[in-house]
């Protein structure tokens, strides 16, 4: 087990790297904690949450509504959950943001940490305090932004992951290298999901890398006016098209950094679009999709980097080096099209 304390803002947030689920209540020793999981978190590891206090939601992005947040406040009434009381969210993005979101209105705010148990929400998704709902085919657009406590990770958990899941995961793991470690992109180069499942210290130490470059990034603009930015790079079309067509958060956000890597070429010059195309092949990431442009482009204007009639939009300048560009809505629109 490995310590490692990060402080933001408002707090300082412990993470325990490479620690049992198991070991929590002797780390917060007399506090009261209430899980949160999904159903199939709970089915894979059953025997996990024998003596532990649960909510159960049900599993998957369609149910990461207000709906699913009010049950789980609904449960925390009927336990008579008090402020003094810690909120675990224990799976992926989708169960740590609503987990996060559930905990920070409850009562005002009450203490919560996370075991992630999904490759994509150990490097990313549970880390950086944003948390929150859907609304429709719009990502994440209600929430707070807000600190866990922990974040505690327990890689016995990827056991039970489907293959699907942590190819989902390497998509942001791709993109951290793309904007921020070109070293770590090639490194990335010279291995594949499968070496990695069989690597447990490598798949250690890679997770632990890409969590402290998030870590870093948010550190240094938590609330998102400049370098944060960075961390949306393919996200704009990703999200636009993540909810219309059912994609899984990295198939979309793949797809999206494609797109991305094309328009940085023309604006920007960058010149190693093919590297990132082939290294997402390698990881088994898809870098295109059918989709109604049109479609994808109203749900961008929705999207949380519009300004006015400019986006917010994530070129690069080489791998390992990324720029915000402001782009004039309709400038995106025409280069999705060439695109
Ligand atoms: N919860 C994800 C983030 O803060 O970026």
């Amino acid at each position: 087990m490995k310590t490692f304390k990060a402080s933001f803002s408002s707090k300082t947030t412990t993470f325990w790297f490479n620690d049992s689920m198991l070991s929590l209540p002797a780390r917060l020793k007399g506090e009261r904690l209430i899980f949160v999981t999904d159903e199939q978190v709970f089915a894979s590891h059953t025997r996990l949450f024998k003596n532990f206090e649960t909510i159960v939601v049900p599993a998957g992005e369609t149910h990461k509504h207000q709906g699913t947040v009010d049950r789980i406040v609904l449960q925390l009434i009927e336990r008579k959950a008090d402020r003094k009381s810690i909120l675990v969210g224990v799976g992926g993005g989708v169960v740590t943001d609503m987990a996060g979101y559930a905990a920070s209105v409850y009562m005002r705010g009450i203490r919560f940490g996370f075991v992630p148990t999904t490759i994509l929400a150990m490097v990313d998704a549970a880390i950086g305090g944003k948390n929150g709902v859907d609304v429709g085919v719009y990502k994440n657009l209600v929430g707070t932004i807000r600190q866990p406590d922990f974040l505690l990770y327990d890689f016995a958990l990827l056991k039970s992951l489907p293959h699907e899941q942590w190819v989902n995961g390497f998509a942001e793991v791709i993109k951290h290298a793309a904007i921020k470690d070109a070293r770590m992109f090639s490194g990335l180069e010279n291995t594949t999901v499968a070496k990695l499942k069989r690597d447990k210290t490598a798949l250690a130490s890679l997770i632990e890398r890409n969590a402290k470059i998030k870590i870093r990034v948010v550190q240094a603009d938590e609330f998102e006016v400049g370098e944060r930015r960075l961390l949306n790079f393919g996200h704009t079309l990703g999200h636009a098209i993540e909810n219309e067509l059912a994609l899984m958060h990295g198939h979309a956000i793949a797809v999206g950094m494609v797109y991305a890597a094309q328009i940085s070429s023309w604006v920007k010059g960058f010149a190693q679009h093919s590297r990132l195309v082939t290294l997402l092949e390698q990881f088994e990431l898809p870098t295109n999709a059918r989709f109604d442009l049109d479609k994808a482009l109203a749900v961008a204007s929705m999207d949380k980097k519009r300004e006015g009639n400019t986006m917010n939009f994530v070129l690069l300048n080489r791998l390992g080096n990324a720029v915000v560009h402001k782009i004039p809505i309709d400038d995106l629109a025409a280069w999705f099209r060439q695109v």
